[in-house]
């Protein structure tokens, strides 16, 4: 897997950020199992709490274009490395509990990675509500 392909993506999408609240900005690039890349930005709101954090706009978008399986996300955003919130942790688990997150900083200058189970622990998914 080509990580720097992902994380120019998602910090070219990162430019795309409406984020005139918080002015934090966040770019999301999310690489399907077929290779193709889901882009994300984060999209904030006047009634705050409608905000939509990147990484949820590219899983949905690639969601409602009918795929469901990925390899790896990067996310850029802020002077150093920042990680998925909770909140997408668990959106992105429902899919792909192995994913591979890498996390960049908004230039795409430095990153590291972690697997989706290393950074959402003992999680609830989809077997969680499966009937016995
Ligand atoms: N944000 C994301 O887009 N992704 C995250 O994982 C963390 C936070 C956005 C939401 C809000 O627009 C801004 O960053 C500040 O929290």
């Amino acid at each position: 897997m080509d990580e720097s392909r992902i994380v120019a993506a998602a910090v070219e999408a990162r430019g795309r950020a409406y984020a005139p609240y918080s002015g934090f900005a966040v770019g999301a690039a999310l690489l399907s199992k077929g290779g193709r890349v889901f882009t994300g930005c984060n999209v904030e709101n006047a009634s705050y709490g409608l905000t939509m954090c990147a990484e949820r706009v590219a899983l949905f978008r690639a969601v409602a274009e009918g795929v469901r399986e990925f390899l790896a996300i990067a996310v850029a955003c802020g002077e150093v490395p920042c990680s998925p919130c909770g909140a997408c942790r668990q959106a992105l688990y429902e899919f792909a509990p192995d994913l591979r997150v890498i996390m960049a900083d908004g230039e795409g200058r430095a990153w590291n990675a972690a697997s989706l189970s290393e950074l959402l622990p003992s999680a609830f998914g989809p077997k969680s509500v499966a009937p016995s």
